[in-house]
């Protein structure tokens, strides 16, 4: 674990151009980097994570030039192209990712060997510093092993991934606290693939029309949309807003309420029902919502809490991915 001196940023980044793996903070959740260019260290970013070939990875850029190393925008046409311009510069650095036709030079296990490259420039200066002292390209899955919830500190990535990386830069708590928003820009309309930390309705007003991936009536095209994802070790049951006094929980099992006042309500409604009671915004701020939700997760998995019930929060700006990330940790 290392602090993220300018030295130790040397450090890790010749680490990342020798093939080896440094997990990184972003602002949106800690990554598990590999050189983007590098085939045998996008390998072991795989086998870390345990990671099924088939579910591409994120290449971070740290600047807006370096995409052109990866994606071919004008492969998009002129109007195509300068729409994810346009994005890039409303949205970068930040919880953005764009999905664009791939350079050959990207190597296919990035990608799946899609023809398309999923591409982001975090906001996270530790991130941005990163990848500027190492190949410019650095490719980055979540930091948790595949299905688990992300990580939102450099302790969790300790605790989950460990000695299976080489280097982690402790950049902190990460401040978004969810996945970065994944928008398709091969198909027209855009088609936002994961709903996360950049809300649909920013990018509603930027594009007009955005088509949002819907489960119901949509195959899988990410892996991120699979049902059982991001899921903590305890059982997890969602529940509409407002029906935690209605449930009928196992002794010890806890209740994420979304606000204070949907906590009162429990209180009054069925006191003693739940072991205990949390809260992830108090105020009922859907961006504080967001960034307590894994914070919350991962502390009462590691306070050995069995079973978990939550509400579903407002369906709007960053409640989309909590409602999202909720589902996808819930029994189904
Ligand atoms: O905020 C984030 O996005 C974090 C930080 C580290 O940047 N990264 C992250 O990576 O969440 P990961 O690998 O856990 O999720 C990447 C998502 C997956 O759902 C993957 O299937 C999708 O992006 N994806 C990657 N390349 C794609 C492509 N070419 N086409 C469609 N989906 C793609
Ligand atoms: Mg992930």
């Amino acid at each position: 674990m290392l602090d993220p001196t300018e030295e130790n940023l040397r450090l890790a980044a010749d680490a990342l151009r020798e093939g080896k793996l440094v997990a990184l903070p972003t602002e949106t959740v800690y990554g598990l980097g590999a050189d983007a260019f590098n085939p045998r260290a996008l390998a072991r970013v795989f086998e870390a994570k345990n990671r099924p070939h088939f579910d591409p990875l994120i290449v971070h850029v740290a600047t807006v030039e370096a995409v052109d190393r990866v994606a071919d925008l004008e492969a998009l046409g002129s109007s195509g192209a300068s729409r994810a311009r346009a994005l890039m510069e409303a949205f970068w650095p930040g919880p953005l990712t764009l999905i664009l036709p791939k350079r050959p030079e990207v190597p296919d296990l990035a990608t799946s060997a899609l023809p398309s490259v999923a591409v982001r420039l975090p906001a996270h200066p530790v991130a941005r510093r990163l990848i500027e002292l190492s190949t410019g390209a650095v490719a980055a899955p979540s930091a948790n092993p595949f299905g688990y919830l992300s990580p939102t500190r450099a302790a969790h990535v300790a605790d989950q991934l460990g000695e299976r990386v080489d280097f982690i830069m402790d950049g902190g708590r990460c401040p978004v606290g969810v996945e970065s928003t994944v928008l398709d820009l091969t198909v027209d309309p855009p088609l936002v693939l994961r709903p996360g930390g950049l809300s649909v309705d920013r990018l509603e007003a930027l594009l007009g029309t955005v088509e949002v991936f819907d489960r119901s009536t949509t195959s899988p095209k990410a892996p991120g949309q699979l049902p059982s994802h991001y899921a903590p070790r305890a059982r997890l049951k969602l529940v509409p807003a407002g029906a935690l006094p209605l449930c009928d929980p196992s002794p010890g099992a806890v209740a994420l309420c979304f606000d204070a006042a949907s906590e009162a309500r429990l209180r009054a409604e069925a006191p003693g029902l739940f072991a205990r009671a949390f809260v992830l915004s108090p105020s009922g701020d859907l961006v504080e919502a967001a960034a307590e939700l894994f914070e919350t997760l991962h502390s009462l998995d590691a306070s050995g809490v069995a079973e978990i019930w939550a509400e579903r929060v407002p369906d709007a700006g960053l409640g989309r991915a909590v409602n999202d990330r909720l589902y996808k940790a819930s029994e189904k």
